[in-house]
């Protein structure tokens, strides 16, 4: 067991919980939903992974993780955002990353995006209101970018695009201990 990395996470409709799943498997260390994890469940001097899905553009739970984070003793804060959006918006990706981390901890937390999709099925209500007030929106919005054009394709349904390849640059990270 790699005592030495923990994987936290919040998800919704468990693309999250996948991915970090995934992630503590093929590293051998533990993974715990954001909410039952204490900052002396953090290992002192090593690594707190948080990930969680992007939601209108913010990370959800970010808040939370960076509180465990900072009362923890963790050397080291590496996140990760799931979402709807395909890979290769790197503009789009990178906006959001500004918005989300702030100057300082977008040059002191590693980062990544990776594409997972939407499950209709097991979203709240809230949820699926929102999603149908956005279609509507993409629907009327004049001069799209091709990220909104190929979004507004995307999201009428359910769909799955994760793949654990996406996993790989931040498990190469983790791997080499940073
Ligand atoms: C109301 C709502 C807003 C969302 N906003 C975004 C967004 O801004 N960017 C994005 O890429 N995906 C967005 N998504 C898609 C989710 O981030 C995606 O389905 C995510 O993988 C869900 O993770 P989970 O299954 O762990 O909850 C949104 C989904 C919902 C329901």
């Amino acid at each position: 067991m790699n005592n030495n990395i923990l994987i936290t996470y919040k998800s919704a409709t468990g693309f999250t919980r996948e991915y970090a799943e995934a992630a503590a498997a093929s590293l051998g260390c533990p993974c715990a939903e954001l909410s039952g994890v204490s900052p002396r469940q953090v290992p002192a001097g090593g690594i707190l992974v948080f990930g969680a899905r992007l939601h209108a553009g913010k990370l959800d739970g970010l808040k939370r993780a960076l509180s465990l984070y900072r009362s923890s003793q963790a050397r080291r804060l590496v996140v990760f955002a799931t979402g709807a959006s395909p890979a290769g918006f790197e503009d789009v990706e990178r906006e959001m990353w500004e918005n989300n981390l702030g100057p300082e901890l977008l040059g002191s937390v590693p980062h990544f995006y990776l594409p997972a999709g939407l499950r209709y099925e097991s979203m709240g209500l809230g949820d699926r209101m929102m999603m149908r007030a956005l279609q509507s929106f993409m629907r009327r919005k004049k001069d799209k970018t091709e990220h909104e054009l190929q979004l507004q394709r995307m999201i009428s349904a359910s769909y799955d695009i994760s793949s654990p390849e996406y996993l790989e640059p931040m498990l190469a990270l983790l791997r080499a201990g940073i």
